[in-house]
């Protein structure tokens, strides 16, 4: 079945009850036996194992379950748990594969809260982190130790948009087979969609499902798929942080991923045609988005991509903190916010260099990162040709 076939399908055998297309929000903590026989069923099957049975609200419900069911098929996984934001999922993942004395290798590119949480709440624990360049491919082998544990990767970076090799990442480190490293992906601007890392080799593909697939930028929510190996100690750790999604976000995330396939070619068509023009542009030093040709990572990404989202970078040949404030103040299709992968357009400044401890940024900063919603692109070319000239104003 093909990803836009089973998008519309996964996960609807729930919704079988009283026929409605979508699993209604099942909104409980309580759940009541009818006997104790019931009780000791469900109190089995909650204990252990994971069974999709109603035991306790926080052990989800079928409104979770089918969002889970959908990005497992989707992610091509084992099984997923749902986190109340994508944060929150990388982290709950983390701690669930780590313990103290580990070391873990983290993408010099990464998201900066995961790059906070592993300075401070993973090394108050006891647990080493080392950054590594993230055009490093099979190079990590040098870098692991007796004691390396996972491996992080995040691709493209989303500031900065390496593309990762991954495969060459997992070969080598799956040849330290005794050690059983996990590999874990932030598979955020991909999308299962666009990239499925599980198959390139990684065991843990997570989503902060606030982005592409919610897709209106009104719910945080993360998902975390495993391969079959590592779901039980993925759950278990899941279970025993504590952590649960409120239905209602699940719920409207799940209507979020139904149109996803269709707002994703969208966001691609419109992001190459403002991505394009922004690269004829003569203030701007590189247009940092993968599926434009001219990108170094551009046959990394045509092996491993299937398509490209809507968000990317540029630098400027020359910058300053004033013309970038000018070029924002000036916008009017464009809103500014820092977060992407909904349906409207967002700009925000990017400074990247003191987020950088393995690999050096040598371009003029502040940059700016789009991200390239669902309107007319002539209308976002237009907004962003007034927004340069009060760009250039205050150079
Ligand atoms: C690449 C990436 N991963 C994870 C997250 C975290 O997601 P959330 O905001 O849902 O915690 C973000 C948020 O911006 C992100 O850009």
């Amino acid at each position: 079945m093909k990803d836009d076939t089973k998008i519309v399908h996964v996960g609807r055998a729930n919704a079988k009850r009283h026929n409605v297309v979508n699993t209604p929000v099942y909104r409980a903590s309580t759940i009541v036996f009818e006997d104790t026989q019931q009780m000791r069923e469900a109190m089995d099957g909650a204990v252990g194992d994971r069974k999709k049975v109603m035991f306790y609200g926080r052990k989800g419900s079928p409104t979770s379950w089918t969002l889970e069911e959908a990005m497992t098929e989707l992610e091509e996984g084992f099984d997923t748990v749902l986190a109340p934001s994508g944060l929150g999922a990388i982290t709950t993942a983390l701690m669930a594969f780590l313990r103290t004395g580990d070391h873990l290798l983290m993408v010099d590119s990464v998201y900066e809260p995961t790059r906070h949480f592993c300075n401070g709440m993973l090394a108050k624990f006891g647990i080493k982190t080392t950054y590594y360049d993230p055009n490093i491919g099979e190079g990590i082998l040098k870098l692991i130790t007796p004691t390396t544990r996972v491996v992080f990767v995040e691709s493209p970076g989303s500031h900065s948009f390496e593309i990762q090799d991954i495969p060459a990442i997992a070969d080598a480190v799956h040849s330290f087979s005794d050690q059983n490293i996990v590999i874990i992906a932030d598979n955020t601007w991909g999308t299962p969609i666009f990239h499925k890392p599980l198959k390139l080799g990684a065991d843990i593909s997570i989503n902060a499902c606030t982005k592409y697939i919610v897709g209106h930028s009104d719910v945080m929510l993360g998902s975390i798929t495993a391969a079959k190996e590592h779901f039980p100690v993925l759950y278990d750790g899941r279970q025993q942080l504590g952590v649960a999604v409120s239905p209602d976000d699940a719920y409207l995330a799940t209507r979020g991923l139904r149109t996803l396939g269709v707002r994703l070619n969208q966001h691609q068509e419109n992001t190459m045609k403002v991505a394009t023009w922004f690269s004829e542009r003569p203030e701007v030093e590189k247009v940092m988005y993968p599926a434009l040709p001219s990108d170094p990572n551009h046959r990394l990404w045509k092996r491993d991509f299937s398509g490209a989202t809507g968000l990317f970078g540029i630098v400027f040949k020359q910058t300053s903190r004033e013309a970038v404030s000018a070029m924002l103040n000036s916008v009017s299709c464009f809103s500014l916010g820092y977060s992407w992968g909904g349906y409207e357009s967002l700009i925000c400044p990017s400074v990247v260099s003191h987020i950088r401890t393995a690999s050096t940024w040598r371009y003029a900063e502040p940059g700016i990162r789009l991200h390239i919603g669902l309107e007319d692109p002539e209308d976002l070319i237009a907004d962003l040709e007034i927004a340069l000239k009060s760009f250039n104003t205050f150079l």
